[in-house]
């Protein structure tokens, strides 16, 4: 069958939520795009991610018409607490930075953005096959793939965005020669639930104990998300919801907390990694969010750096395409600048928090000063605020 060929401005690889809100700017500046995913809509709204939204990621909602659904169903919170050494302490993110951050899941804003893009006549295609990108450092970069329909298309662009996720086919476009990746593994990952069951705190909950990390976190009144550290290779199965409650209650009971029990209706194990590559540029392809980078989970920023990246994008794509040469260029450090932040707070977070298998008493006792110093510093309390709620870019 010969493809059916069109032309673009931008074409998009990945129709998550970076890929549709790049799409969604990027129609606002009056600039044509396509945006592709081999999954479809339903497969990826029904996979559970991260659900707390920065400061500016509600903006940027807000700012481009799509907060209806965040403002109306999201909530907002203006601390956390941490716990350990027997007790709890609320950072108070309002108090220490006048900012606060929304619990509203991911999936919620990507239903959001495909709405919108259905609503605005945006051309985005779901379940496509045979993706492949080509002639990259041409001015002519193209995108090949077949539809749902069985349909091969070919699409003449003038730029290419690679949002196509931590499975990213762009990133591997890049010569080996012309990049660098960076790589941490961790030997831990979470066990994540989703539970009926009524909220058990109003906040987060980031739990430091001898036994592990537990987080407990809230999707709606009768909706809860937890997670709880588990090595990498726990197998679900082996988990009935008793002994799941025993262990989440028995880690964040050290510290003098008692959860809401209720019917388990999803576990998952999580994996920790933390990836970056650079440059997130190479001739007229670019990379955004996941495709370019992971964090591991702990402090949320997934999400968060994936709409950072999309909004910058946006803007430097604008004066690219308008003849601005230094433009695509300035987007990659621009990005990666908050990338290497993102990557240290996430990393931070994640080492002060859990135990590693290996771990002495020394360590446990090391991670409970370090806390100590946290919560009983204004500027402790203060650095993990601004790095929670999200850098003003
Ligand atoms: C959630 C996930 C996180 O990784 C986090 O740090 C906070 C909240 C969540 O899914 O609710």
């Amino acid at each position: 069958m010969s493809p059916t060929t069109t032309t673009t401005e931008v074409a998009i690889v990945g129709a998550g939520p970076a890929g549709l809100m790049l799409a969604h700017l990027l129609q606002r500046a009056g600039i044509d795009s396509i945006a592709i995913d081999i999954r479809d809509r339903a497969a990826i709204e029904s996979t559970h991610r991260a659900g707390i939204l920065e400061q500016d990621s509600v903006r940027l909602l807000v700012e481009s018409g799509v907060s209806e659904r965040v403002l109306r169903d999201g909530y907002r919170h203006a601390g956390i607490d941490l716990a350990f050494g027997g007790g709890g302490h609320r950072i108070d993110f309002e108090a220490l930075v006048g900012a606060s951050v929304q619990l509203y899941p991911q999936t919620d804003v990507f239903v959001d953005l495909a709405d919108a893009r259905a609503r605005d006549g945006g051309d985005v295609r779901f379940g496509v096959g045979d993706v492949s990108v080509a002639d990259l450092t041409t001015d002519r970069p193209l995108l090949r793939f077949t539809d749902a329909d069985g349909v091969p298309n070919e699409v003449g662009a003038r730029i290419l965005v690679g949002a196509d996720g931590s499975r990213s086919i762009c990133r591997h476009e890049f010569p080996e020669a012309r990049r660098r990746q960076f790589f941490r593994e961790y030997p831990f990952a979470w066990f994540g639930i989703l539970c009926e069951a009524p909220p058990s705190s109003e906040e987060l909950i980031y739990s430091h104990s001898e036994r592990g990390f537990a987080l407990i976190s809230q999707r709606t009144e009768s909706l809860q998300r937890m997670y709880s550290q588990c090595d990498p290779a726990e197998d679900v199965a082996d988990w009935s919801d008793d002994r799941i409650w025993e262990e989440l209650q028995a880690r964040v009971g050290a510290n003098g907390y008692v959860l809401k029990e209720g019917p388990i209706t999803s576990t998952t194990v999580l994996p920790f990694r933390s990836f970056v590559q650079e440059p997130m540029r190479h001739g007229n392809l670019v990379l955004a969010g996941d495709a370019a980078h992971t964090v591991p989970p702990t402090g949320a920023k997934g999400l968060n750096l994936a709409l950072a990246d999309v909004r910058v994008l946006a803007e430097e794509l604008e004066l690219h395409l308008a003849g601005d040469d230094g433009a695509l260029d300035r987007y990659a450090e621009r990005a990666l600048r908050r990338v290497w932040r993102a990557q240290h707070f996430s990393y931070w977070m994640t080492t002060m928090l859990h135990r590693l298998p290996d771990a002495s008493d020394f360590d446990v006792r090391r991670q409970v000063g370090e806390l100590t110093s946290i919560v009983s510093s204004t500027a402790g309390s203060t650095y993990l605020a601004e790095g929670y709620t999200g850098w003003p870019s």
